[in-house]
């Protein structure tokens, strides 16, 4: 978060906190007072009881602070990131009846905002297929209008107008107010030419109307139409006027509203409706904190086992999880590593089908275990192995008219973010696997096997991967599962694309660079081949998670970066590079919830197991699937 972005969220925040504490403080806390010695610190742990996105940890900070300056407030993650059940978000440590006084109005603070925030990116990500942005309103809680929509954008949604000063929006009032739709807005625009405008819009008829108007509108507003008739709309407008839908938006229909088309929802819910998220802190003695510290515990086993025991790490682990990694990488360097090594223990921490390859390249008596055994991938779940195979046999199917077959045309290629099963899949049809830092030659060599390709799960890195060899247009097919293509263009494609996509890269939008060209000229945008292919072609160069590290760190001091992957790799970059700048690519840091799940706490809890003799989630795989994947995997790490 810049500096002024900082500087306006706690001016708004600093009357509302001195309203907070006069209410809930007043002339003093009682009961702490009287319980607790002062002059004994104490340490506070704020963690997380469920699944959510943090929002206000400045505030936070703020409270603490405005409580009693000698309290000192140690954030553990960042705002705009993914906690799961039990992770600590952030750490207290002063005199005991400070804390215990600050307590409540430091977590209604945080639990309103990350309330917040979790329900944006809940909208979000049910829209991140599409290429609708999801809005807030003015139906924020009077007084916490900046604390409410920054709280939104921390969740990944965007800020609509923040008042009625800053943007012109005729409403169906003003409409009937004024007399028509076309006076009310000659009048606005007449008091205040240089505001945007939106006009709201009941039927076809006036969308009609506010089409016509020159020069066009900054956007129009359909208020509670139907899904046939947004998608009316949309073929109506045509892309000359960006469309924003409005009322009766719920979770449940977000999804059917943005596949209209519409460029922007607008959900007042996010704001006016809002459940707080449950978090908490629990106060002890600093020194007993000290001896409970998980990092404490990880380092003592790791000790303990010296070489029996590695642990790899992927680069979008957590800092304080990735600091004890023997050896951290993208996925292609530690399925290397995970086939290398002679050690007894292998602890993954990175998501389940990183940890699924290591147990598939395992040696005979090798273990190996993540810290969440649920850590999974959106990307890799967009594919199964049924669905895969269902496609497979209509292509076959389709190859047979001319005599052939799928086996004899098509080599399958499976991303690695996949099930075990898929690789399989790739291993019996003579296909392999590939990962971002392989795609381009693992591709070429399978179009020098047979003349086309099945690619999946990640359309867009296969997509980019196409256009690097020179394939484009009608030689890639987008497969349909519901509507599955037609024989002839199955006889026309040369790779057929799954339909998956990574909802944390698909985030990313070529407005990003378009706005981060015109603040920082010169900068070097790089992003990561699962981003959309229009993103790709914008940036100045893309690649795997290591091929970023690997630019920034040969870059020379002053390099200005704009980085479109996973934020926790953005953040290191940041703190190992401060000679250059590095910034997020997307306005909110996207964090990969599922690489979230792996925690300090829930690696000590395997470590722990560890010494006590016990495998505590332990990765395996299925022999014959084992037997298959490997096939597939090792013709890989042969190319
Ligand atoms: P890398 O292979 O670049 O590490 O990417 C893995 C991944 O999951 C990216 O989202
Ligand atoms: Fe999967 Fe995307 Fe997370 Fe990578 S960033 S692990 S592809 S969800």
């Amino acid at each position: 978060m810049d500096n002024k972005t900082l500087q306006a969220l706690l001016d708004a925040a600093a009357p509302l906190i001195e309203l907070a504490v006069a209410e809930d403080i007043g002339p003093g806390d009682a009961t702490s007072t009287s319980t607790l010695d002062p002059r004994a610190p104490l340490h506070g742990r704020i963690t997380a009881k469920e699944r959510g996105v943090i929002a206000g940890l400045p505030v936070v900070e703020a409270v603490f602070r405005r409580v009693d300056p000698a309290i000192a407030f140690t954030p553990h993650v960042a705002d705009g990131q993914e906690v799961v059940p039990g992770e600590l978000v952030a750490e207290v440590v002063g005199p005991g009846p400070s804390l215990l006084a600050a307590e409540r109005t430091a977590l209604n603070f945080l639990q309103r905002m990350s309330g917040i925030a979790t329900a944006t990116r809940s909208y979000a990500s049910a829209v991140s297929t599409t290429d609708a942005t999801i809005l807030d309103t003015r139906k924020t809680l009077p007084g916490y209008r900046a604390l409410d929509k920054y709280a939104v954008r921390m969740g990944g949604g965007m800020n609509h107008r923040i008042a009625l000063f800053d943007m012109l929006m005729v409403k169906d009032n003003h409409v009937d107010g004024a007399g028509s739709l076309l006076l009310a807005v000659e009048r606005a625009r007449a008091q205040h030419p240089d505001l945007p405008i939106e006009v709201e819009v009941r039927d076809l008829d006036e969308l009609r109307q506010a089409l016509a108007i020159e020069p066009p509108l900054d956007r129009i507003l359909l208020d509670n139409m139907s899904l046939d008739m947004m998608r009316e709309a949309v073929a109506i407008a045509a892309g000359r006027t960006p469309l924003e839908a409005s009322g009766n938006v719920t979770r449940a229909r977000l999804k059917a509203i943005a596949e209209t088309g519409v460029d922007f929802i607008s959900a007042g819910a996010l704001t006016h409706s809002v459940k707080a998220l449950d978090l908490s802190m629990k106060i002890q003695p600093v020194d007993k904190a000290a001896k409970m510290d998980p990092a404490t515990r990880v380092r003592a086993v790791k000790s303990a086992l010296g070489d029996r025991l590695v642990i790899l790490g992927h680069h979008y682990q957590r800092e304080d999880v990735i600091a004890f990694a023997d050896y951290r990488g993208d996925s292609l360097e530690l399925a290397r590593r995970a086939a290398q090594t002679d050690a007894e223990f292998i602890v993954f921490c990175g998501v389940h089908f990183m940890a699924e390859v290591a147990a598939i390249l395992a040696k005979l008596g090798q273990r190996v275990l993540i810290p969440d055994i649920d850590a999974g991938c959106f990307l890799a779940e967009t594919a199964s192995e049924h669905l895969v195979a269902e496609a497979w046999s209509i292509l076959d199917a389709a190859l047979a008219t001319n005599g052939s077959s799928a086996d004899a045309e098509i080599t399958p290629i499976t991303y690695v973010n996949s099930d075990a099963e898929l690789k399989a899949f790739c291993g019996r049809h003579n296909g392999t696997v590939c990962t971002s830092g392989n795609a381009d030659k693992v591709l070429k060599w399978a179009l020098s096997q047979r003349p086309r390709v099945f690619f999946f799960p990640d359309q867009h890195l296969g997509r980019n991967t196409a256009h690097k060899l020179g394939i484009v247009g009608d030689e890639m097919l987008l497969w349909n599962v519901r509507r599955p293509p037609s024989a002839e263009a199955i006889h026309t494609a040369k790779i057929i694309l799954w339909p998956g996509v990574c909802n944390v890269h698909q985030r990313f939008r070529p407005e990003h660079i378009q706005k981060m060209r015109e603040r920082y000229p010169g900068i070097r945008v790089i992003v990561h081949p699962e981003c959309k292919a229009e993103l790709v072609a914008l940036a100045d160069d893309g690649g795997s998670t290591s091929h970023i590290l690997k630019q920034v760190e040969a870059a020379p001091a002053g390099t200005q970066w704009a980085i479109g992957t996973e934020s926790r790799l953005v953040h290191r970059l940041q703190a190992e590079h401060p000679d250059q700048l590095i910034l997020s690519l997307a306005d909110v840091p996207p964090f990969c919830p599922n690489m979230s799940q792996i925690t300090l706490s829930n690696l000590a809890e395997i470590m722990d197991a560890l010494a006590r003799g016990e495998l505590l989630n332990e990765v395996t795989v299925e022999p014959e699937t084992r037997h298959w994947a490997k096939i597939a995997l090792e013709r890989m790490l042969a190319l």
